[in-house]
């Protein structure tokens, strides 16, 4: 919950990742274009996930959802 309580939300779009601010369609983007499986993967493109560790279960759900 301390997550989500985290997250800014910026019109329809969000921070996922506090550290680097990194947007959901950042990620959402970046997820469709590389065929990204794994929070690794979203880390090293995005940057996403690589400070804090954190937002990594964001991530993982994001990828969850649009790799099913
Ligand atoms: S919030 Fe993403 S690494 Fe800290």
């Amino acid at each position: 919950m301390e997550l989500i309580r985290k997250t800014q939300k910026i019109g329809d779009d969000i921070v996922i990742c506090n550290c680097n601010e990194i947007y959901k369609s950042e990620i959402v983007k970046a997820i469709n274009e590389k065929g990204l499986i794994t929070v690794e993967e979203v880390g090293e493109v995005t940057s996403a996930g690589t400070v804090c560790g954190q937002c990594q279960d964001d991530i993982q759900e994001i990828l969850d959802k649009l790799n099913k």
